[in-house]
């Protein structure tokens, strides 16, 4: 299978690289800039991309690639500053630019024997960098420039050595498709062969072969991840994989019985379901701080796997949903994220429990995935289901989680997901759900007065969760659902609604 390996040097635009790539046939994963040659040659790949990145080349400490790799015979585009460290190391200069190019700019065609076959003249790029290349590189053509920059594109056919200033990866580069087109294909050679069914039938037997006839648990958290995750290996070993979904009795109403007839039932896995509801209830019992509640319900989830593990005897795999993006968050390039939330993955076990991972979904992102469950036979309502917290309700309860506190949230929240699915806004929507606050209020119901609980509406818009805003639901939907919370609802007298952004509040409550 053709690779595309990319050299991360922090650009902003990097991941968005990896995906147009794919997103035209070719396999791409991006390492850190600074991966040996030795390291590079051994990943073998057809093609290598330098990303963009925001320093300079003739700074201390710029971030720089053994020059050797030029040399190696595999084709090279550099981007941005991608281009300019190829300029700095083979015998040009860049320089800082007086007239800084940020943003749109038009492309001037000198040449189109090579990257810039197809390309209209005068062709809207997007420039991101202060510097400029100003001498170019022995052995190179000009076959682009923009108004300001000499060389927008820089080209040795002979030795496959490309590079363009601006970012054909992003939208406002209206022909760069075209451009990295041109480079994978008609100039490096490679072909465009990678597809979600390829890469599940790879998948399947390199599992095969690596698992053979072990055993191997997989933790069902009621995502799409982990559903993927356990089809894939399910295919691949049948019944020696065991999957094991535990009822924390901090499930949304119904949850836990259409998840384990969807498992079942409609996709024949082997499915364990654990009820320990009793259990997290006890152990959540007088706790108050949300990071405790996400500790309590993280190490019983641990405890539960472990006894599970046991029971089943001999297991030496444990399956794991992680995505690309989770894997390159800890990337050496980006500055670690503060962390807000200690989010807990279900399916995530401390490394004292000596299973080794199999991770086959580690190389896709999130609507890769959503592919693959489609080419897998799950159906479109669970794969566009909303994300839910590990610790569930728990989270959305503030104060004490108490049997009765969960019985009433859990019937607010189904009421809003049914009136939201009535309205058709759950696919428009992030998220969507009730929080039970801590806090009574008085009203009035028939001639008599009640003193009961306040819920909260949340429903956010969101692309990746990072940041949110809430959604402008119209009156008429707030007003029934308010309704039907009080009516329906035992113990419940007021209803408001979150109108606040991510930042600065986070989508959910603790
Ligand atoms: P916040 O509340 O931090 O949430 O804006 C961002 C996204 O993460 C989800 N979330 C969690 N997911 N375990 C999880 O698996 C957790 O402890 C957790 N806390 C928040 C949240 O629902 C939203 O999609």
């Amino acid at each position: 299978m053709n690779k595309v390996l990319l050299l991360d040097f922090g650009s902003q635009y990097t991941q968005l690289i990896t995906r147009k790539v794919r997103e035209l046939g070719v396999y791409a994963e991006i390492s850190p800039f600074d991966l040996s040659l030795s390291r590079i040659k051994k990943e073998n790949p057809s093609a290598i991309v330098l990303s963009g990145g925001p320093q300079s080349v003739y700074q201390e400490r710029a971030p720089l690639v053994k020059p050797e790799i030029f040399k190696t015979g595999v084709p090279v585009l550099g981007i941005c500053y991608g281009l300019q460290l190829m300029t700095h190391l083979l015998g040009g200069k860049v320089s800082p630019s007086v007239k800084r190019e940020y943003g749109l700019a038009r492309l001037k065609v000198i040449d189109r024997g090579g990257l810039l076959a197809g390309i209209r003249d005068c062709s809207q790029v997007w420039m991101s960098h202060g510097d400029r290349v100003e001498r170019v590189p022995p052995g190179f053509i000009v076959s682009g420039k923009t108004a300001h920059s000499i060389a927008a594109v820089l080209e040795s056919r002979e030795r496959g050595l490309y590079g363009v200033q601006f970012h054909p990866e992003v939208i406002h580069t209206k022909q760069g498709n075209k451009i990295l087109a041109n480079f994978l294909f008609s100039q490096a050679g490679l072909k465009p062969e990678w597809k979600m069914s390829s890469f599940l039938e790879a998948k399947i037997k390199e599992i095969r072969q690596q698992v053979g006839r072990e055993k191997v648990i997989c933790g069902l958290s009621g995502g799409v991840d982990s559903l993927v995750t356990a089809l894939i290996i399910h295919k691949a070993i049948k019944n020696k994989l065991f999957c094991i979904f535990v009822d924390n009795g901090l499930l949304r109403k119904g949850q836990y019985r259409d998840l384990m007839e969807r498992f079942r039932d409609r996709l024949s896995l082997n499915v364990i379901g654990v009820d320990s509801s009793r259990l997290f209830l006890e152990r959540l019992k007088g706790i108050i701080s949300p990071e405790r509640k996400r500790k309590v319900i993280g190490e019983l989830f641990i405890r539960i796997f472990e006894k599970e593990a046991k029971r089943i005897g001999g297991v030496e795999y444990l399956a794991q949903g992680t995505i690309y993006p989770d894997v390159i968050e800890s990337h050496p390039v980006r500055g670690p994220s503060s962390r807000i939330k200690s989010h807990h993955n279900v399916g995530g076990l401390p490394s004292s429990i000596r299973f080794k991972l199999l991770e086959p979904l580690k190389e896709l992102f999130k609507d890769e995935v959503r592919r693959l469950a489609e080419e897998l036979g799950v159906d479109k309502e669970f794969i566009l289901q909303h994300p839910f917290p590990g610790p569930g309700l728990a989270v959305r309860i503030v104060g004490e989680v108490t049997d009765e506190r969960i019985d009433l949230l859990r019937e607010a929240d189904a009421i809003l997901i049914q009136e939201i699915k009535r309205a058709r806004i759950y696919n428009k929507l992030w998220q969507a759900f009730v929080v039970l606050l801590p806090v009574k209020s008085v009203g009035v119901m028939g001639d008599r007065r009640t003193y009961q609980s306040v819920v909260v509406i949340r429903l956010v818009q969101s692309v990746d969760g990072m940041t949110a805003n809430w959604f402008p639901a119209q009156a008429e939907l707030l007003s029934r659902i308010s309704n039907r919370i009080v009516n329906e609802v035992d113990g419940v007298n007021r209803v408001v609604y979150d109108i606040t952004t991510k930042p600065p509040g986070t989508i959910e409550w603790e």
